[in-house]
């Protein structure tokens, strides 16, 4: 089945859900249902995706009347029920293993046996979430990057219970919207976060023990080893609180001690201070 034919909801309109949206909308999907408990977030989230699709009129890439198509094609739905006839189902909501069962468990008295349902969590086990729901067959890890519409990546995570054609399902999904598929194993963190949320960590604790100021390590990874942004301001972009939990989820399957947050890191987020989205994080940005 096309993605043109398909329908495709999305549950949890944050930033990686928005991204989603926007992305399934443009590459053409028949219709993207879009939910989140929080009605006033759903609008929002919707006219950012408009202003998304503005920026890209804007520089000309797209028409305005392409801009309306993609519109036309979200829909904004009050209930979950309305997913009956979805043929994709990806979930984004907040990274918490008993809001993501819970969820899975409700949904499994919604979707039709032919819907596959995907998981956009970033590093809670695809295997324990598939077996809350009840065609474990058909769960698979769909793991986006943020800024979705930017970043060329989809890790496709096959649970123990996914079988074959759920994950070419997924693989020609991603390469649909315009992402490059990457299959990898279902461990804590996959590939990129296993990878990138230790680096973090690590710069956190270069900060916490005096190595040099925020604004410096971010210099030197970006300057001595290319990476677009500084570890310290990418932990702000993706929220102080996301690689905390991915942290503690590390800790509980791999290692504690090795994946041993910082304690700083800690420290700002009982503190409220979770990065950008809260206005500040290892950075000030209130003014
Ligand atoms: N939405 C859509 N487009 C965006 C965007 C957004 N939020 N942010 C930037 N862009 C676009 C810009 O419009 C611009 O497009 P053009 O080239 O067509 O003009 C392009 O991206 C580059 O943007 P900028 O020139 O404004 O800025 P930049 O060159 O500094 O790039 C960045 C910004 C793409 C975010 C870059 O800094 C970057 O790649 N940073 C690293 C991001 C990263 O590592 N993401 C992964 C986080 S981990 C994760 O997501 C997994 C998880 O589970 C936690």
């Amino acid at each position: 089945m096309t993605l043109k034919e398909q329908k495709v909801g999305i549950i949890g309109l944050g930033a990686m859900g928005h991204g989603i949206a926007q992305i399934t909308a443009q590459a053409g999907a028949k219709e993207v249902l879009v939910f989140d408990t929080d009605a006033t977030q759903l609008n929002k989230q919707i006219e950012r995706i408009a202003k998304g699709y503005d920026k890209l009129v804007a520089k000309e890439k797209i028409t305005e009347s392409d801009k309306e198509t993609f519109l036309s094609r979200i829909k904004a739905c009050s209930s979950l029920s309305d997913f009956s006839s979805c043929d994709l189902v990806i979930e984004a909501i907040t990274e918490n293993t008993a809001a993501k069962e819970n969820l899975f468990k409700e949904l499994s008295g919604i979707l039709s046996d032919n819907c596959a349902l995907a998981t956009n969590t970033s590093s809670i086990s695809i295997t324990r979430l598939a077996a809350c729901y009840k065609n474990p067959q058909k769960v698979l890890g769909l793991h986006f990057f943020n800024p979705v519409p930017v970043m060329r990546l989809v890790e496709v995570i096959k649970a123990m219970q996914t079988n074959d054609q759920t994950e070419a399902q997924g693989c020609e999904f991603a390469e649909a919207v315009g992402k490059t598929p990457a299959k990898v194993k279902d461990f804590a963190g996959f590939a990129v976060n296993r990878i990138l949320v230790p680096m973090i960590n690590e710069a956190a604790y270069a900060l916490y023990e005096g190595i040099s100021d925020a604004k410096t390590i971010d210099n030197t990874m970006k300057l001595g080893a290319n990476h677009p942004m500084g570890p310290l301001e990418l932990a702000d972009f993706v929220g102080l609180d996301v690689i905390l939990s991915v942290l503690e989820v590390y800790q509980e399957n791999l290692s504690p001690e090795r994946y041993r947050p910082c304690p700083l890191l800690r420290k700002l987020v009982e503190a409220g201070h979770i990065g950008r989205k809260a206005g500040k994080g290892f950075y000030d940005y209130s003014n």
